[in-house]
């Protein structure tokens, strides 16, 4: 199950060696030196955490429920009772099941392709929530499926049989569009597709990860690539002089802007696009950059992306890397830089994952 596979290992016992496996990564891939120095950061509680949740809508003797696959022929794994999942999204799901269950929903079977539920997101990381039915034909049947409700985003998706996709094209049925999230003083919206954090507990100790090895000074420009909603180009901004803020998903770059000014931070400007893309477009457009962020999901930015970045002649940069390996794919795309100093976070404790902050400076 996600954010349980390690569950019984000693927490402390489980970030060692989880660092140990990331640096041996990091050192494979990239050759980074045994000897740079990391440290472990562990912001995530145990329990409770995990604020999103894809849950297939599966059968069970006492009705559909909507959990993980049964394996080893034990039943599913309501994820309404998993002690991973936020509060606020267990209560979610268990009221979503009830009334599925209540409406007599059945689940999606790939291999007869009858049924109508294939899987449901949930999101609730803040005061308002997400929820999107995925069917596997287009139907209205469930949109009244839960009361309309100020806090509530409602979306119906279709997956049709033979694709494996979370989300397609979710269709807004009710409540707000945005899900939102907190991070300190700052309220960040996020309109899908933009990335939503899973762990939003970890948030704070990851802006200030990504601060303490940038460090930026007061008269100094940040790009950062992979913006999303701003979650860091808030606290960036408000260090440095200005912030560029890049991410290839409009709706990301839109609520960031919102989120800046809904924040009061006015040195922050977002751009839609790939990075590769906008890093050409900036460097041609005379733009600065004397820190970068860069912030991944799993699949590295390339070659495309890291080799230009040496054209800003930027101090430092820091990379955000949810798999050790995309950042030491990145990392030997860019031999004009080294690893000097590692953070990492402990995001999702009851893995072997870690969020790696890399400080990366001029080789
Ligand atoms: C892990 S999310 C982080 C978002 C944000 N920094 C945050 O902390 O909330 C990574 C972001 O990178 C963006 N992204 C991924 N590949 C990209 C690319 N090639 N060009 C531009 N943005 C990209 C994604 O859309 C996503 O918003």
């Amino acid at each position: 199950m996600p954010g349980c596979a390690l569950r019984h290992l000693d927490d402390q016992a489980r970030r060692a060696w989880a660092a140990q496996q990331h640096r041996a990564t990091l050192s494979r891939l990239a050759g980074v030196d045994d000897a740079v120095p990391h440290a472990v950061v562990a912001p995530t509680p145990r329990d409770g955490y995990r604020a999103r949740a894809v849950a297939r809508a599966l059968p069970s003797e006492a009705g559909l429920v909507l959990g993980l696959g049964a394996r080893f022929g034990a039943p599913p794994v309501a994820l309404a009772e998993c002690p991973v999942q936020a509060a606020a999204t267990r209560t979610l799901l268990a009221q979503v099941q009830g009334a599925l269950r209540a409406r007599g929903v059945t689940p999606f079977d790939p291999t007869t392709e009858t049924g109508t539920l294939r899987h449901v997101v949930v999101e609730a990381a803040g005061p308002s929530r997400r929820l999107v039915l995925v069917t596997a034909t287009p139907t209205r049947a469930l949109d009244d499926l839960i009361g309309p409700a100020d806090d509530l985003g409602v979306f119906v998706d279709v997956v049709p049989p033979g694709r494996f996709d979370t989300l397609r094209r979710p269709r807004h049925v009710s409540g707000p569009r945005a899900a939102d999230f907190v991070v300190g003083a700052d309220r960040l919206e996020a309109t899908l597709p933009a990335w939503l954090p899973q762990a939003p507990a970890s948030l704070a100790a990851v802006r200030a990860g990504v601060l303490e090895l940038l460090a930026p000074r007061a008269d100094e420009g940040v790009l950062e690539l992979g913006c999303g909603v701003g979650t860091l180009s808030l606290a960036l901004a408000r260090r440095a002089a200005t912030v560029v803020g890049v991410d290839v998903e409009r709706a990301a770059v839109l609520d960031a802007a919102r989120n800046a000014a809904a924040a009061g931070v006015g040195n922050a400007s977002f751009r839609v696009g790939r990075a590769d893309h906008a890093v050409r477009r900036l460097l041609a457009g005379g733009q600065r950059a004397d820190v970068v962020v860069v912030h991944a999901m799993r699949k590295p930015y390339g070659a495309e992306v890291m080799r230009p970045l040496l054209a800003f002649s930027p101090r430092v940069v820091v990379y955000v890397a949810p798999s050790p390996a995309g950042l030491a794919r990145d990392l030997a795309a860019a031999p004009w830089l080294r690893a000097d100093r590692l953070i990492f976070v402990d995001q999702i404790p009851g893995t072997g994952g870690l969020l790696t902050l890399a400080r990366l400076v001029p080789a």
